[in-house]
Protein backbone atom coordinates (compact mmCIF):
# COMPACT_ATOMS: atom_id res chain seq x y z
CA UNK A 1 0.00 0.00 0.00
CA UNK A 2 1.46 3.25 -1.27
CA UNK A 3 1.06 6.39 1.09
CA UNK A 4 3.52 8.90 -0.07
CA UNK A 5 0.72 11.34 -0.79
CA UNK A 6 -1.36 12.36 1.54
CA UNK A 7 -5.49 12.86 1.14
CA UNK A 8 -6.42 13.99 4.71
CA UNK A 9 -6.51 17.62 5.69
CA UNK A 10 -3.20 19.18 7.03
CA UNK A 11 -2.19 21.25 10.56
CA UNK A 12 -2.44 23.90 7.90
CA UNK A 13 -5.98 23.13 6.21
CA UNK A 14 -4.81 22.09 3.06
CA UNK A 15 -5.17 19.39 0.85
CA UNK A 16 -2.36 19.50 -1.56
CA UNK A 17 -2.64 23.12 -2.91
CA UNK A 18 -5.95 23.26 -2.26
CA UNK A 19 -8.08 23.95 1.14
CA UNK A 20 -7.54 26.70 3.15
CA UNK A 21 -9.48 29.57 5.12
CA UNK A 22 -10.62 32.40 3.12
CA UNK A 23 -12.85 34.16 5.29
CA UNK A 24 -14.06 37.65 6.04
CA UNK A 25 -12.74 38.67 9.45
CA UNK A 26 -15.92 39.38 10.85
CA UNK A 27 -15.63 35.53 10.66
CA UNK A 28 -12.49 34.73 12.07
CA UNK A 29 -13.36 34.29 15.54
CA UNK A 30 -16.45 31.52 14.78
CA UNK A 31 -14.32 29.70 12.37
CA UNK A 32 -11.11 30.04 14.97
CA UNK A 33 -13.05 28.82 17.55
CA UNK A 34 -14.48 25.79 15.56
CA UNK A 35 -11.34 24.75 14.19
CA UNK A 36 -9.61 24.98 17.61
CA UNK A 37 -12.01 23.00 19.25
CA UNK A 38 -13.98 20.68 16.72
CA UNK A 39 -11.63 17.47 16.89
CA UNK A 40 -11.33 17.46 21.20
CA UNK A 41 -15.63 17.52 20.82
CA UNK A 42 -15.81 15.20 18.38
CA UNK A 43 -13.33 13.03 19.99
CA UNK A 44 -15.27 13.40 23.33
CA UNK A 45 -16.99 10.07 24.81
CA UNK A 46 -20.21 11.24 25.23
CA UNK A 47 -20.50 13.31 21.84
CA UNK A 48 -19.18 9.56 20.39
CA UNK A 49 -21.99 7.97 22.27
CA UNK A 50 -24.59 10.21 21.16
CA UNK A 51 -23.36 10.63 17.72
CA UNK A 52 -23.52 6.47 17.10
CA UNK A 53 -26.46 5.96 18.91
CA UNK A 54 -28.91 8.66 16.90
CA UNK A 55 -27.44 7.42 13.66
CA UNK A 56 -28.58 3.96 14.61
CA UNK A 57 -32.15 4.48 16.31
CA UNK A 58 -33.07 8.06 14.31
CA UNK A 59 -31.18 7.90 11.27
CA UNK A 60 -31.50 4.27 10.63
CA UNK A 61 -27.63 3.18 9.85
CA UNK A 62 -26.07 0.84 8.80
CA UNK A 63 -27.09 1.58 5.70
CA UNK A 64 -27.44 -1.84 3.72
CA UNK A 65 -25.31 -2.77 1.23
CA UNK A 66 -27.21 -4.28 -1.86
CA UNK A 67 -25.94 -6.24 -4.88
CA UNK A 68 -27.41 -4.90 -7.38
CA UNK A 69 -28.15 -8.33 -9.79
CA UNK A 70 -29.55 -6.77 -13.24
CA UNK A 71 -27.16 -3.85 -13.14
CA UNK A 72 -23.96 -6.29 -12.19
CA UNK A 73 -25.33 -8.50 -15.24
CA UNK A 74 -25.37 -5.46 -17.64
CA UNK A 75 -21.87 -4.50 -16.55
CA UNK A 76 -20.52 -7.82 -16.64
CA UNK A 77 -19.55 -7.22 -12.70
CA UNK A 78 -20.57 -7.13 -8.97
CA UNK A 79 -22.30 -4.46 -8.51
CA UNK A 80 -23.25 -3.16 -5.14
CA UNK A 81 -25.19 -0.21 -3.96
CA UNK A 82 -24.79 1.33 -0.35
CA UNK A 83 -28.31 2.43 0.31
CA UNK A 84 -27.91 6.49 1.80
CA UNK A 85 -31.16 6.47 -0.02
CA UNK A 86 -32.69 4.20 2.73
CA UNK A 87 -31.95 6.94 5.35
CA UNK A 88 -34.03 9.02 7.54
CA UNK A 89 -34.86 11.87 5.52
CA UNK A 90 -33.87 10.26 2.38
CA UNK A 91 -30.02 11.13 2.04
CA UNK A 92 -26.65 10.80 2.96
CA UNK A 93 -27.10 14.50 4.17
CA UNK A 94 -28.18 13.63 7.72
CA UNK A 95 -25.25 11.94 8.81
CA UNK A 96 -23.05 15.09 8.29
CA UNK A 97 -26.00 17.13 10.08
CA UNK A 98 -26.62 14.82 13.04
CA UNK A 99 -22.61 15.63 14.00
CA UNK A 100 -23.35 19.28 13.31
CA UNK A 101 -26.18 19.72 15.39
CA UNK A 102 -24.08 18.09 18.70
CA UNK A 103 -21.50 20.30 17.57
CA UNK A 104 -22.93 23.26 17.68
CA UNK A 105 -25.01 22.32 20.86
CA UNK A 106 -21.38 21.64 22.58
CA UNK A 107 -20.60 25.66 21.15
CA UNK A 108 -23.26 27.06 22.78
CA UNK A 109 -25.22 27.78 19.52
CA UNK A 110 -28.85 28.90 19.97
CA UNK A 111 -28.93 29.62 16.03
CA UNK A 112 -28.80 27.47 13.28
CA UNK A 113 -28.51 28.05 9.67
CA UNK A 114 -27.69 26.09 6.45
CA UNK A 115 -28.11 26.62 2.64
CA UNK A 116 -29.56 23.85 0.61
CA UNK A 117 -29.85 23.09 -3.45
CA UNK A 118 -32.02 19.82 -3.87
CA UNK A 119 -33.33 20.41 -0.23
CA UNK A 120 -31.53 17.09 1.10
CA UNK A 121 -29.18 19.23 3.48
CA UNK A 122 -31.99 21.57 4.02
CA UNK A 123 -34.58 18.56 5.38
CA UNK A 124 -31.73 16.98 7.20
CA UNK A 125 -30.78 20.34 8.57
CA UNK A 126 -34.57 21.23 9.92
CA UNK A 127 -34.60 17.61 11.27
CA UNK A 128 -31.66 17.79 13.80
CA UNK A 129 -33.12 21.91 14.59
CA UNK A 130 -36.65 20.03 15.35
CA UNK A 131 -35.24 17.22 16.93
CA UNK A 132 -32.93 19.43 19.36
CA UNK A 133 -35.29 22.56 19.43
CA UNK A 134 -33.45 25.12 17.82
CA UNK A 135 -34.53 27.98 15.56
CA UNK A 136 -33.42 27.09 11.64
CA UNK A 137 -33.21 29.00 8.56
CA UNK A 138 -33.06 27.41 5.26
CA UNK A 139 -31.33 29.50 2.28
CA UNK A 140 -32.18 28.34 -1.05
CA UNK A 141 -32.40 29.46 -4.64
CA UNK A 142 -35.50 30.69 -5.91
CA UNK A 143 -35.26 28.20 -8.48
CA UNK A 144 -34.66 25.02 -6.78
CA UNK A 145 -37.33 26.33 -4.69
CA UNK A 146 -39.81 25.47 -7.46
CA UNK A 147 -37.69 22.16 -8.61
CA UNK A 148 -37.82 20.94 -5.41
CA UNK A 149 -40.89 21.86 -4.17
CA UNK A 150 -41.56 18.77 -1.84
CA UNK A 151 -38.23 19.38 0.04
CA UNK A 152 -39.44 23.22 0.55
CA UNK A 153 -43.09 21.81 1.98
CA UNK A 154 -41.27 19.11 4.14
CA UNK A 155 -38.79 22.21 5.49
CA UNK A 156 -41.45 23.89 6.57
CA UNK A 157 -43.38 21.36 8.27
CA UNK A 158 -40.20 20.58 10.62
CA UNK A 159 -40.16 24.08 11.62
CA UNK A 160 -37.54 25.32 9.20
CA UNK A 161 -37.89 29.17 7.68
CA UNK A 162 -36.68 29.07 4.05
CA UNK A 163 -35.40 31.88 2.60
CA UNK A 164 -35.36 32.18 -1.64
CA UNK A 165 -32.17 33.65 -2.53
CA UNK A 166 -33.06 35.60 -5.19
CA UNK A 167 -29.49 36.29 -6.57
CA UNK A 168 -27.52 34.98 -10.00
CA UNK A 169 -28.63 31.61 -11.13
CA UNK A 170 -30.55 31.34 -7.90
CA UNK A 171 -29.51 28.12 -7.17
CA UNK A 172 -26.81 26.84 -4.94
CA UNK A 173 -24.12 28.57 -5.06
CA UNK A 174 -26.20 32.15 -4.23
CA UNK A 175 -27.84 30.20 -1.38
CA UNK A 176 -24.39 29.85 -0.14
CA UNK A 177 -23.67 33.24 -0.29
CA UNK A 178 -27.06 34.47 1.23
CA UNK A 179 -25.74 31.94 4.21
CA UNK A 180 -22.36 33.77 4.57
CA UNK A 181 -24.28 36.81 4.27
CA UNK A 182 -26.46 36.23 7.63
CA UNK A 183 -23.82 34.54 9.24
CA UNK A 184 -21.46 37.31 9.19
CA UNK A 185 -24.60 39.64 10.70
CA UNK A 186 -24.74 36.88 13.76
CA UNK A 187 -21.43 35.58 14.01
CA UNK A 188 -21.93 34.64 17.59
CA UNK A 189 -25.50 33.25 18.47
CA UNK A 190 -25.27 30.80 15.11
CA UNK A 191 -23.83 27.96 13.57
CA UNK A 192 -23.59 27.75 9.75
CA UNK A 193 -24.37 23.77 9.08
CA UNK A 194 -22.44 23.42 5.83
CA UNK A 195 -23.54 20.70 3.75
CA UNK A 196 -21.37 19.45 2.10
CA UNK A 197 -17.57 19.00 1.91
CA UNK A 198 -17.13 22.52 0.78
CA UNK A 199 -16.22 25.63 2.61
CA UNK A 200 -13.27 27.10 5.03
CA UNK A 201 -11.18 25.04 7.14
CA UNK A 202 -12.35 22.66 9.04
CA UNK A 203 -15.59 22.47 7.21
CA UNK A 204 -14.22 19.81 4.38
CA UNK A 205 -12.52 18.21 7.37
CA UNK A 206 -15.91 17.92 9.82
CA UNK A 207 -18.22 17.01 6.85
CA UNK A 208 -15.73 14.23 5.74
CA UNK A 209 -15.71 12.98 8.78
CA UNK A 210 -18.71 13.19 9.92
CA UNK A 211 -20.07 11.10 6.57
CA UNK A 212 -16.79 8.89 6.85
CA UNK A 213 -19.17 6.32 8.38
CA UNK A 214 -20.75 5.56 4.86
CA UNK A 215 -16.83 3.64 3.66
CA UNK A 216 -16.24 2.21 7.38
CA UNK A 217 -19.87 0.72 6.58
CA UNK A 218 -19.14 -0.85 3.19
CA UNK A 219 -15.61 -1.88 4.08
CA UNK A 220 -17.10 -4.22 6.95
CA UNK A 221 -20.09 -5.32 4.97
CA UNK A 222 -17.82 -6.04 1.84
CA UNK A 223 -16.37 -8.34 4.14
CA UNK A 224 -19.10 -9.84 5.52
CA UNK A 225 -20.34 -10.61 2.19
CA UNK A 226 -17.51 -11.85 0.16
CA UNK A 227 -14.63 -12.04 2.28
CA UNK A 228 -13.03 -9.11 0.80
CA UNK A 229 -12.26 -6.01 2.83
CA UNK A 230 -12.22 -3.28 0.02
CA UNK A 231 -14.48 -3.18 -3.41
CA UNK A 232 -12.36 -2.43 -6.90
CA UNK A 233 -14.06 0.52 -7.22
CA UNK A 234 -16.19 3.33 -5.18
CA UNK A 235 -18.55 5.41 -7.41
CA UNK A 236 -19.95 8.66 -6.05
CA UNK A 237 -21.77 11.56 -7.48
CA UNK A 238 -19.65 15.03 -6.83
CA UNK A 239 -21.59 17.85 -6.01
CA UNK A 240 -19.44 19.67 -3.29
CA UNK A 241 -18.50 16.14 -2.06
CA UNK A 242 -19.89 15.14 0.56
CA UNK A 243 -21.27 11.88 -0.31
CA UNK A 244 -17.95 10.76 -2.56
CA UNK A 245 -15.90 11.89 0.70
CA UNK A 246 -18.29 9.62 2.79
CA UNK A 247 -17.68 6.96 0.80
CA UNK A 248 -14.13 7.67 -0.49
CA UNK A 249 -12.44 8.13 3.25
CA UNK A 250 -11.13 4.29 4.40
CA UNK A 251 -10.15 3.89 1.13
CA UNK A 252 -8.49 6.99 0.41
CA UNK A 253 -4.58 5.29 1.08
CA UNK A 254 -5.39 1.99 -0.28
CA UNK A 255 -4.61 1.69 -3.82
CA UNK A 256 -6.50 -1.02 -4.63
CA UNK A 257 -9.56 0.88 -4.39
CA UNK A 258 -10.08 2.99 -7.55
CA UNK A 259 -11.99 6.46 -6.82
CA UNK A 260 -14.90 7.55 -9.58
CA UNK A 261 -16.13 10.36 -9.32
CA UNK A 262 -19.29 11.48 -11.53
CA UNK A 263 -20.16 15.05 -12.32
CA UNK A 264 -22.60 17.01 -14.22
CA UNK A 265 -22.44 17.56 -17.42
CA UNK A 266 -25.53 19.32 -17.53
CA UNK A 267 -26.34 19.68 -21.51
CA UNK A 268 -23.22 19.31 -22.68
CA UNK A 269 -19.71 19.86 -21.32
CA UNK A 270 -19.15 22.59 -24.03
CA UNK A 271 -22.79 23.80 -24.38
CA UNK A 272 -22.47 26.49 -22.14
CA UNK A 273 -25.01 24.74 -19.60
CA UNK A 274 -22.72 22.18 -17.33
CA UNK A 275 -21.47 21.75 -14.39
CA UNK A 276 -18.68 19.74 -14.88
CA UNK A 277 -16.41 21.66 -11.99
CA UNK A 278 -13.26 19.74 -12.42
CA UNK A 279 -13.02 19.11 -16.43
CA UNK A 280 -13.78 23.27 -16.86
CA UNK A 281 -12.77 24.63 -13.90
CA UNK A 282 -9.70 26.45 -12.62
CA UNK A 283 -8.19 26.77 -9.06
CA UNK A 284 -9.31 29.44 -7.60
CA UNK A 285 -11.40 30.79 -4.31
CA UNK A 286 -15.44 29.79 -3.81
CA UNK A 287 -17.13 30.14 -0.16
CA UNK A 288 -13.78 30.14 1.93
CA UNK A 289 -11.56 27.97 0.15
CA UNK A 290 -8.71 27.17 -2.43
CA UNK A 291 -10.49 25.01 -5.02
CA UNK A 292 -11.00 23.80 -8.83
CA UNK A 293 -14.40 25.74 -9.83
CA UNK A 294 -15.74 27.55 -12.92
CA UNK A 295 -14.49 31.04 -13.48
CA UNK A 296 -13.92 33.35 -16.29
CA UNK A 297 -10.26 34.58 -16.78
CA UNK A 298 -10.49 37.35 -14.83
CA UNK A 299 -12.08 35.44 -11.84
CA UNK A 300 -15.58 36.07 -11.86
CA UNK A 301 -17.54 32.58 -10.99
CA UNK A 302 -19.29 30.96 -14.11
CA UNK A 303 -23.14 30.33 -13.59
CA UNK A 304 -23.44 26.75 -13.83
CA UNK A 305 -26.00 24.49 -14.89
CA UNK A 306 -27.33 21.05 -14.20
CA UNK A 307 -30.88 19.76 -14.24
CA UNK A 308 -29.98 18.15 -10.73
CA UNK A 309 -30.47 21.05 -8.13
CA UNK A 310 -27.45 19.16 -5.65
CA UNK A 311 -25.11 19.32 -8.57
CA UNK A 312 -25.66 22.25 -9.84
CA UNK A 313 -22.69 24.12 -8.21
CA UNK A 314 -19.53 25.63 -9.95
CA UNK A 315 -16.90 24.28 -7.05
CA UNK A 316 -16.11 21.37 -6.05
CA UNK A 317 -14.74 20.31 -2.47
CA UNK A 318 -10.68 20.68 -1.74
CA UNK A 319 -10.07 17.47 -0.72
CA UNK A 320 -11.58 16.26 -4.13
CA UNK A 321 -9.67 18.62 -5.73
CA UNK A 322 -6.67 17.41 -4.58
CA UNK A 323 -7.46 13.66 -5.40
CA UNK A 324 -8.41 14.94 -9.07
CA UNK A 325 -5.15 16.67 -9.55
CA UNK A 326 -3.00 14.10 -7.95
CA UNK A 327 -4.30 11.26 -10.28
CA UNK A 328 -6.00 9.75 -7.32
CA UNK A 329 -9.34 9.83 -8.34
CA UNK A 330 -10.85 9.99 -11.97
CA UNK A 331 -13.83 11.89 -12.91
CA UNK A 332 -16.41 11.17 -15.31
CA UNK A 333 -19.12 13.81 -16.36
CA UNK A 334 -22.83 12.51 -17.04
CA UNK A 335 -25.49 15.21 -18.96
CA UNK A 336 -28.90 15.60 -17.82
CA UNK A 337 -30.32 13.19 -20.69
CA UNK A 338 -27.53 10.32 -19.40
CA UNK A 339 -28.59 10.53 -15.77
CA UNK A 340 -32.30 10.40 -16.42
CA UNK A 341 -31.69 7.40 -18.54
CA UNK A 342 -30.13 5.96 -15.64
CA UNK A 343 -33.15 6.92 -13.64
CA UNK A 344 -35.48 5.07 -15.41
CA UNK A 345 -33.13 2.12 -15.64
CA UNK A 346 -32.63 1.68 -12.01
CA UNK A 347 -36.56 2.19 -11.31
CA UNK A 348 -36.84 -0.63 -13.69
CA UNK A 349 -34.35 -3.16 -13.43
CA UNK A 350 -34.13 -2.81 -9.66
CA UNK A 351 -37.42 -1.04 -8.12
CA UNK A 352 -35.23 1.40 -6.88
CA UNK A 353 -36.14 5.05 -7.92
CA UNK A 354 -32.84 6.94 -7.17
CA UNK A 355 -32.34 11.27 -6.94
CA UNK A 356 -31.27 12.72 -9.73
CA UNK A 357 -27.72 13.58 -8.52
CA UNK A 358 -27.30 9.69 -7.78
CA UNK A 359 -27.85 8.95 -10.81
CA UNK A 360 -24.80 10.85 -12.24
CA UNK A 361 -22.62 7.85 -10.42
CA UNK A 362 -25.17 5.26 -12.12
CA UNK A 363 -25.17 6.82 -15.54
CA UNK A 364 -20.72 6.82 -15.54
CA UNK A 365 -20.99 3.06 -14.91
CA UNK A 366 -20.59 2.49 -18.64
CA UNK A 367 -17.65 4.31 -19.31
CA UNK A 368 -15.46 1.68 -17.10
CA UNK A 369 -13.89 -1.57 -18.57
CA UNK A 370 -14.45 -3.20 -15.21
CA UNK A 371 -13.38 -7.29 -15.24
CA UNK A 372 -15.42 -10.00 -13.93
CA UNK A 373 -14.60 -10.38 -10.58
CA UNK A 374 -14.49 -6.91 -9.59
CA UNK A 375 -16.53 -5.29 -6.57
CA UNK A 376 -17.81 -1.53 -7.50
CA UNK A 377 -19.97 -0.28 -4.50
CA UNK A 378 -21.95 2.81 -6.20
CA UNK A 379 -22.85 5.35 -3.29
CA UNK A 380 -26.64 5.28 -3.71
CA UNK A 381 -26.89 9.14 -2.26
CA UNK A 382 -30.41 9.55 -2.09
CA UNK A 383 -34.06 8.80 -3.10
CA UNK A 384 -35.43 10.49 -5.76
CA UNK A 385 -39.16 10.75 -4.45
CA UNK A 386 -38.25 14.70 -4.30
CA UNK A 387 -37.41 14.63 -8.24
CA UNK A 388 -40.82 12.65 -9.26
CA UNK A 389 -42.15 15.85 -11.07
CA UNK A 390 -38.82 16.56 -12.98
CA UNK A 391 -39.08 13.19 -13.89
CA UNK A 392 -42.77 13.02 -14.92
CA UNK A 393 -42.05 16.44 -17.22
CA UNK A 394 -38.94 14.80 -18.67
CA UNK A 395 -40.60 11.99 -20.03
CA UNK A 396 -43.74 13.49 -20.97
CA UNK A 397 -41.62 16.24 -22.63
CA UNK A 398 -39.49 13.53 -24.72
CA UNK A 399 -42.25 11.76 -25.25
CA UNK A 400 -40.73 8.01 -23.01
CA UNK A 401 -42.95 5.21 -23.32
CA UNK A 402 -42.58 3.29 -20.16
C1 LIG B 1 -29.13 12.90 -2.99
C2 LIG B 1 -27.98 13.81 -3.17
N1 LIG B 1 -26.82 13.30 -3.65
C3 LIG B 1 -25.74 14.09 -3.84
C4 LIG B 1 -25.78 15.45 -3.59
C5 LIG B 1 -24.56 16.28 -3.89
O1 LIG B 1 -23.93 16.74 -2.75
P1 LIG B 1 -22.55 16.14 -2.26
O2 LIG B 1 -21.61 16.21 -3.39
O3 LIG B 1 -22.17 17.02 -1.12
O4 LIG B 1 -22.80 14.73 -1.81
C6 LIG B 1 -26.96 16.02 -3.09
C7 LIG B 1 -27.04 17.45 -2.80
O5 LIG B 1 -28.05 18.01 -2.52
C8 LIG B 1 -28.08 15.17 -2.87
O6 LIG B 1 -29.24 15.65 -2.41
Amino acid sequence: MKNATSYHVSDTGHYGEFGGAYIPEMLYANVEEIRTRYLDIIAEPSFQEEFNSLLKDYVGRPSPLYLAKTLSQKHGAHIYLKREDLNHTGAHKINNTIGQILLAKRLGKKRIIAETGAGQHGVATATVCALMNLECIVYMGAVDIVRQAPNVARMQMLGAKVVPAESGSKTLKDATNEAIRDWINNAETTHYIIGSAIGPHPYPDIVTRFQAVVSEEIKWQLEGKTGKDHPDYVVACVGGGSNAAGAFYHFLHDERVKLILAEAAGKGIDSGHSAATSILGTKGIIHGCMTLLMQTADGQIVEPYSLSAGLDYPGIGPMHAHLIKSGRATVHAATDDEAMMAVIELSRSEGIIPALETAHALAILGRIKFKSDDHIVVNLSGRGDKDLNTYLQYIEDHNISL
